[in-house]
Parts: structure tokens; C-alpha cells; sequence
């Protein structure tokens, strides 16, 4: 018999922190445990759920609302759910964060000197050059958490590093099983 307790790793972070990467690789470390995983990415709830959406702080705060909603129809069946949108206002996240029973957020920190040398999509030339509007951190806010359960960087972490201090913690906290009990 199942006895999965569900959980939402929320992300949170600029564009190109490392949000998305992250998430993939947590979603393959929980599935290899025998997890049910669903990842809820920025750039693919846009393309489905949240389809002719754009960038003001309404139209986001009914982004991130639409996300919060669905982690946690998924998360109080069961399902380990990996969130990965910006996200940038503190109020909303926290409004997702009461939505959801067992709330895990994580900050993907990255400078915005970094963020703009890698510029992985080109967006932030376009967002300096102003071609772009409203481009989070540069021409929009962002209100970093004050209080994530865990921060992780990819400027100073590798990828794998994050990855482990993720693990760690849903470890310690109960969410997933160790490794040496799930055996
Ligand atoms: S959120 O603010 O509503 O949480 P979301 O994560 O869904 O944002 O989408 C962010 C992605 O949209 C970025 O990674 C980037 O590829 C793209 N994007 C396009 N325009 C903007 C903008 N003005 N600000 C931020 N991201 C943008």
C-alpha cells in the first residue's frame, strides 16, 4: 500500500539561476526512489497552463496562482511537485506556500553580473538594451525570500552541489526516505 506523503519544492529565482536544471535533476533522483514527480516549469506552464499571459505583476501573480493551485491538487495525492517560475513577489509565494500542506522553498541565488555574462536565452542584452520590458531584475522587481527553507547558488555551487543540499534536506525533514531506508 502507498503511504506517499506529497510535498511542493518551490523554486524561486531569477532567469538563469538555475531553477529549471535543478528540477530535472531533482525530478530523476525522486523518481529513481520510487517517487511520484511532477514538475511545473515557468516556460512550459506558460505554453499550456497560463497560455497569453505576459509579464505584469497581475499577469504573474495569476501565473504563479494558477501553479500554487495545481501543487497542490498534486501534492495532497501523493506526488512529490517541483515548482521552477521566477515567482518574484513574496506575497503570492507565500499565498502558494499556505495552499500546500508540506512547502519546501528553495531560492536559486545568482548575481545579475553572472546572469548577464552566461545570458543563456540572450533576454538580458535585450532587457539593458531595453527591447525587452520589464525584464525581472533588471527592469522589473524581484523580492528575494526571506525565509527559504533552503538557498542554493548556482555561482558558487556546482550543479551537483545544490542538488545534494536539496536531497539533504527533504531527508532530514522527512519528506523522502534516505537512501539506506528506501533500500
Ligand atoms: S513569473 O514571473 O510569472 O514567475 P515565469 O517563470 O513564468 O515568470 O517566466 C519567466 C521566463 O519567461 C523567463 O525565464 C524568460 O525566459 C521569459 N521572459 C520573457 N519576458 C520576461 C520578462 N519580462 N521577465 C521575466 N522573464 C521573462
Amino acid at each position: 500500500m502507498s503511504n506517499k506523503k506529497g510535498f511542493t519544492l518551490w523554486f524561486t529565482g531569477l532567469s538563469g539561476s538555475g531553477k529549471s536544471t535543478l528540477s530535472r535533476m531533482i525530478e530523476g533522483e525522486l523518481r529513481q526512489r520510487g517517487a511520484s514527480v511532477e514538475v511545473l516549469d515557468g516556460d512550459e506552464v506558460r505554453e499550456n497552463l497560463s497560455k497569453g499571459l505576459g509579464f505584469s505583476k497581475e499577469d504573474r501573480d495569476t501565473n504563479v496562482r494558477r501553479i500554487g493551485y495545481v501543487a497542490k491538487l498534486l501534492s495532497r495525492n501523493g506526488a512529490a511537485v517541483i515548482t521552477a517560475a521566477i515567482s518574484p513577489y513574496a506575497e503570492v509565494r507565500d499565498q502558494c506556500r499556505l495552499m500546500s500542506r508540506s512547502f519546501v522553498e528553495v531560492y536559486a541565488e545568482c548575481s545579475i553580473d553572472e546572469l548577464t555574462r552566461r545570458d543563456v536565452k540572450g533576454l538580458y542584452a535585450k532587457a539593458i538594451s531595453g527591447e525587452i520590458k520589464n525584464f525581472t531584475g533588471i527592469s522589473d522587481p524581484y523580492e528575494a525570500p526571506e525565509n527559504a527553507e533552503i538557498t542554493v547558488n548556482s555561482e558558487t555551487q556546482t550543479a551537483e552541489e545544490s542538488l545534494a543540499i536539496i536531497m539533504g534536506y527533504l531527508e532530514e525533514n522527512g519528506h523522502i526516505a534516505g537512501v539506506a531506508a528506501s533500500a
